[in-house]
This record gives C-alpha cells, sequence and structure tokens, in this order.
C-alpha cells in the first residue's frame, strides 16, 4: 500500500482556487487509498465511488486551471492543455484497472504510481510556473492600470 499523499508547502502556486483544488485531489487520493487499505465487502463499490469521484474532480479541475490560463492570456496554453489531455486519458485507464485487479494494494500501488506521483510532479512544475506567470502578469496590468 502506498503512504498517504502529503501537501507540502513546496505544492503553493500562490493562487487561492488553485491550491485548494490540488489539496482537495490529495486528500481524494487518500480517501481512495482508505477504501481499499479498509478492504471488505463494500471496498470494491467504495473505491469505484471515490475513483470516479476523483476523476471528475480532475476534469473539473483542468478546466479551471485552463480558463485562468485563457482569460490571463497565458502563452504556453496550448501546451499545458495536452499535458492535462494526455493526463485524463490515464485517470480514465485506471478505471479498467480497477475493474480488472480490484481494490487490491497492487491497484493503490498503481494509484500512486499513476495518479499521485504525476499531480505532485505536475504542480510543482508545470502548475507553478504556469501560476508564477499569472501572477506577475496580473501586476504588470494592475501597474499599467495606475
Ligand atoms: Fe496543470
Amino acid at each position: 500500500m502506498p503512504e498517504h499523499a502529503i501537501f507540502v508547502p513546496a505544492l503553493y502556486t500562490h493562487n487561492a482556487t488553485i491550491d485548494a483544488q490540488h489539496k482537495e485531489l490529495i486528500k481524494r487520493v487518500n480517501d481512495l487509498y482508505d477504501a481499499i487499505e479498509k478492504g471488505g465487502d463494500a471496498a470494491g463499490e467504495k473505491a469505484k465511488e471515490s475513483l470516479e469521484f476523483l476523476t471528475q474532480y480532475t476534469v473539473f479541475h483542468f478546466q479551471a486551471e485552463e480558463n485562468l490560463m485563457k482569460t490571463t492570456g497565458y502563452p504556453l496554453f496550448t501546451e499545458h492543455k495536452k499535458i492535462h489531455d494526455n493526463f485524463v486519458i490515464t485517470v480514465r485507464g485506471l478505471v479498467d484497472k480497477l475493474a480488472e485487479l480490484g481494490p487490491t494494494p497492487e491497484f493503490a500501488d498503481l494509484v500512486e504510481k499513476e495518479f499521485t506521483a504525476w499531480i505532485i510532479n505536475h504542480i510543482q512544475g508545470t502548475d507553478i510556473k504556469t501560476i508564477e506567470w499569472i501572477n506577475n502578469k496580473s501586476g504588470d496590468q494592475m501597474q499599467n492600470l495606475l
């Protein structure tokens, strides 16, 4: 079984909405681990529900980031969106993997590798760089208004 994912301070992008959504993603993946670890008759159904929520929330969160990039004229919008789109394919693949492997530690390890590690890496690299650009640009725009 994987360790619980932790939202460490290095994951802050300094956009309150995006940070809250990243925290929710991490909380929800931990809920999925818990459902698997607890086991029992309901584990399959609980893991399925949990993963479905995680999938929908990932799509919702990516849309929020993409709207932010669009409204601020972020120049690497297309590249960042492509990364998101590819990841959604991976996440949907996990739904099939759960059906195949069941709510097992093996499946949880796969979630750790394909979901949790990816999202943490994405936040620390791509998202932080994107929000940094957006925040600085907003600052410039404010200055232009004065
Ligand atoms: Fe992103």
